[in-house]
């Protein structure tokens, strides 16, 4: 059965398409899911892993695995196409950056990278773009000949598996950020193949107005999401009075998806909270269908806004539906008209990537954009954003 034929075969009676409400950008928090739940099944890599460390956000992680490999002053080829707060992690920690080309379809080339090891390269970064698996083997191949640490960055990739391996397992350390496919108000984990001192543990816990504030945030969401009334009202009163509490105290409001590093925050663990609401988590359910929804979007949107990597293998747990368009801020204003959940892919050019250099990177930071596929999007919900992103690729204003 095609994805369109599953959506329209679980499709709910009754709601009409262009009656979708609110979608959020990311996965919302169901009230649920605060329960406090005994699992039967066990927890998928690399929830229960014993090189785990568990932080409050991945890039707290990925400065602790900089420190634990000794990469200071040391140098780390990275992806010319990045976020920016991984690579601010990796500077803080004092490693040095030696980029690599990334091309306009995502892709990397291993020879490429290889060209670049040098006397003072001491590992390789990679990222694994929107959920989608970098020649993962390839790589581990080239870093054990070379005597280097892999660091595989899975902060879209939770859940994802390469050849039946789940991504993260490949390399000497890894990081995953679970807000991302998650309802969970934050978590990074990071694993150490070799294991990690004790002085690497991340221990003392977010802070508590914090937690509450996105918590509520993601709760509220949740009851937007579903219609239910004044759900709305709600949460813009609710986001209003924490950001007003915030300034009042002098404390600074950190939104979710901060793109900051501050090392004052580098040994803060998981909240307790978190690891609850990841015992209450279905994740072949969600894997499943997040997988359905991203081959709903492809199927709909491949002639007018095709994903920049065309297939969905088997064992990818898609973060999201990247694609590209030519006239990207006309096409993402009128979007926003249409009040679209929509990301853009990293649009911030960095002063690291001339422009002769990698214009493939400055291609993707110029074209691309996000869909959100998670799994709170019903069959209703993403028809109504597949119609709404045809019309506005298409010119046809809100
Ligand atoms: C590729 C990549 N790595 C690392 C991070 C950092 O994740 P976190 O926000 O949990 O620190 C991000 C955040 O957007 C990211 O996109």
């Amino acid at each position: 059965m095609t994805a369109a034929a599953q959506v329209a075969a679980h499709r709910q009676r009754g709601v009409a398409p262009d009656q979708a409400a609110w979608m959020p950008l990311f996965p919302t928090l169901w009230p649920s899911m605060m329960r406090s739940a005994a699992r039967a099944a066990g927890l998928p890599f690399p929830l229960t892993d014993p090189d785990r460390r568990e932080f409050t956000f991945a890039r707290y992680g990925i400065y602790a695995i900089a420190r634990a490999l000794g990469l200071q002053g040391r140098e780390v080829l990275f992806p010319a196409f990045f976020h920016c707060v991984e690579l601010d992690a990796l500077f803080s920690a004092g490693a040095r950056i030696a980029l690599y080309p990334i091309g306009a379809d995502l892709q990397l080339d291993p020879q490429a990278i290889a060209d670049r090891i040098g006397p003072r390269t001491a590992a390789l970064y990679v990222i694994h773009y929107a959920g989608f698996p970098a020649p993962i083997r390839a790589l581990r191949a080239l870093c054990r000949e070379r005597g280097l640490a892999l660091i595989e960055d899975c902060a879209h990739a939770l859940l994802s598996t390469a050849d039946g391996e789940p991504l993260g397992s490949f390399g000497d350390a890894a990081v995953f950020s679970l807000p991302k496919s998650l309802p969970t108000p934050d978590g990074g984990i990071a694993v150490l193949r070799a294991g990690w001192s004790n002085g690497a543990r991340g221990h003392s816990q977010p802070k508590a107005s914090w937690l509450t504030a996105h918590t509520v945030s993601l709760l509220l969401a949740n009851l937007q999401m579903r219609h239910l009334p004044a759900a709305a009202e709600v949460r813009a009163v609710a986001l209003r009075m924490g950001k007003a509490a915030y300034s009042a105290t002098g404390a600074a409001y950190v939104p979710m998806g901060t793109p900051d590093f501050d090392l004052t925050q580098a040994d803060t663990t998981m909240s307790a909270l978190s690891r609850r609401i990841l015992m209450t988590q279905d994740f072949p359910a969600i894997a499943a269908r997040r997988r359905r929804n991203y081959r709903y979007l492809l199927e709909q949107l491949e002639g007018v806004a095709p994903p920049i990597i065309p297939a969905l293998p088997a064992g990818v747990c898609p973060l999201f539906y990247p694609f590209r368009v030519e006239h990207r801020d006309a096409v993402l204003a009128r979007l926003q008209a249409r009040a679209v959940p929509v990301g853009e892919f990293w649009p911030d050019r960095h002063p690291l990537t001339p422009d002769p250099e990698f214009p493939s990177v400055n291609e993707l930071r110029r074209t691309a954009l996000w869909l959100p596929c998670h799994q709170d999007l019903t069959p209703n919900a993403l028809e109504w954003l597949a119609l709404q992103v045809r019309q506005a690729v298409q010119g046809e204003p809100a």
